[in-house]
This record gives C-alpha cells, structure tokens and sequence, in this order.
C-alpha cells in the first residue's frame, strides 16, 4: 500500500508518515523542506520516496501529481496548510493569498486528480485535513476558517457523490481542535486551550478513514463544540469565536496586538 503524504516535514503530516510507516506501507512525502524530508526519509526508513514543492505554486502542485503518477497511490492526505491571525483589514494580502492556494487551491487540484485516478480503479482513499474552525466563522482569523470551511464542505459534498456512486473511494475529513505542532508558532499566537499531540490527531484520523468514516473529529470537548454549535446562531457563534481568538497570545507569551 502507498500514500502520498502532503506537509510531511512537521507536525501532524510527519506523525501520519510515522504511523503509515510503522504499517509497512510505502510513502510519497512532501514539504519545502528538501532537507526534513531527506531526514525522514532515512529516519523511517522502508520504501520512501520524497519531492519537494511549494504547493503555493500551481506548477509545483501538478509537478507532485506528475511524479505519482503509475505509482499506484492508495491514499492521498492532504494535510499541508497553516494559518494567519490577525483583523481582515490588516493582514498581509500576499501572505493570505499564499495560504489560500495551499489550503484551498493545492487540496482542491490534488484531490480532483487522485480521485478520478481511484475512481477509475474503483479503490482508494483520500484524508483531507480541515480543522474544528472548518464549521464556523473565525474572527481574527477569517481567511483561515475560510479556508477550513471550504476543505470540509467539499469533502463533504464528494463524500456523498461517492455514496450515490455506490464507489469503494472514500474520503475522510479530519477536523481536529488545538494540536501541539507548528501551527501556532507560524500564525504567530499561543493556544488557550490544551492542545492534543499530533501522534493522537493522526492515529485517530487513520482509524477513521480506514474504517470509512467521513468525519474525524478528535477530542471529546472539540466533538462536544462542533454539536453544539450547529444550535447557536451564526452571529453569536461569531461571537464566541471573537472571544476566543483574542485571548489567544503571541507565541513569546505577549497579549497579541489587535488594531
Ligand atoms: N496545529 C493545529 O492546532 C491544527 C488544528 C487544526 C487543523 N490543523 C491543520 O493541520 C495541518 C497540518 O498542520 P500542523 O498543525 O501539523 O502544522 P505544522 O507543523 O506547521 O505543519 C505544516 C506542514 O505544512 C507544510 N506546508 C506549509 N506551507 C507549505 C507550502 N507552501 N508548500 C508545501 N507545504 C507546506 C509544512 O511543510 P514545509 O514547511 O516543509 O513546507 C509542514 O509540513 C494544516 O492543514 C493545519 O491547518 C492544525
């Protein structure tokens, strides 16, 4: 068995590389970092292959495409992304545009290729990292839960074309809470909650996609959260949200500056 592993240099990618791995599969990872993902590759050893991108870039996107192809890929994750704090008005549009093509534009490409790949030998799977900010509106961090939204309703939607299909494809998406990785560093804020291991986020997202299930949501106060959202208003949810992006701080312990 094989799968492609996007964002694989860090954090929850690195730990689904880990745990493929451990199954004896065979990996195809990816990540910038040419460097982390010759590491990986020696430090996980058993049959992996590695490609740098920069999925930012559309050439780069169709460049991993085009180095699976004939592999006969089992699993695609699409787990790469990051995110962006801070008020709309202020944020750096090329940074957001950036982010947009990883987690909206790079997900959207491979997920469209792979699955007509698995649609037409009626087996594989794709995992689809979203994030618990996929099911509401986020304050502060807008373009990102933007984002996240898209990656789960799309999802969502194949999800159901594949049933209709009666197709043996199938799609997971992974909506985790706080994870303890890079994540936060990057958007530059701190957690204000406690955060789940990335080790637990991708174990619990393999189990669920192994078994076919379309959501996996880890962590039973996350789960708890996206029930009970779906009862509060979207302004007061937006509210709510607000609240809780605001406290979050700067990753050097700093109250975040909000203009
Ligand atoms: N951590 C959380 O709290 C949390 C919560 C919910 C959802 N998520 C989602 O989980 C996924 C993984 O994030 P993480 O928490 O594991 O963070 P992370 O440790 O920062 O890992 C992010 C990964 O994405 C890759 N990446 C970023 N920009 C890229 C680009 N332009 N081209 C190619 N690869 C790129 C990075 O690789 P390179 O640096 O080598 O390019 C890295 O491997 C993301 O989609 C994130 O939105 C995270």
């Amino acid at each position: 068995m094989k799968a492609l592993i996007t964002g694989a240099t860090s954090g929850i990618g690195q730990s689904f590389a880990a745990k493929l791995a451990k199954r004896g599969w065979s990996l195809i990872l990816t990540g910038r970092n040419e460097k982390r993902l010759k590491e990986l590759q020696e430090s996980l050893g058993g049959n992996i292959e590695i490609i740098a991108a920069d999925l930012a870039k559309k050439e780069d996107v169709f460049k991993v495409y085009e180095f699976c192809k004939g592999k006969d890929v089992d699993m695609l994750i699409n787990n790469a992304g990051y995110g962006l704090f801070g008020k709309f008005e202020d944020t750096d549009l090329d940074d957001e545009v950036n982010m947009i093509n990883v987690n909206i534009t790079a997900l959207h490409i491979l997920t469209k290729l792979f699955l007509r790949d698995f649609k037409k030998k009626d087996h594989g799977t794709i995992l689809n990292v979203a994030s618990a900010a996929g099911f509401m509106a986020g304050p502060l961090m807008a373009a990102y839960y933007g984002s996240k939204n898209y990656v789960l309703k799309l999802s969502v939607a194949i999800w159901e074309e594949l049933r209709r299909d009666h197709s043996n494809v199938k799609i997971t998406v992974l909506c985790p809470g706080p994870v303890d990785t890079n994540f936060n560093n990057r958007a530059g804020v701190s957690f204000s909650v406690k955060p789940i291991t990335p080790d637990y986020a991708a174990e619990f997202a393999l189990d669920k996609a192994f078994s076919g299930k379309l959501f996996a949501v880890p962590g039973l106060f996350v789960k708890l959260g996206t029930v009970a959202q779906r009862f509060v208003p979207q302004k007061m949810l937006s509210a709510i949200v607000y609240n809780i992006q605001s406290a979050k701080k700067t990753s050097d312990g700093k109250e975040k500056a909000l203009k």
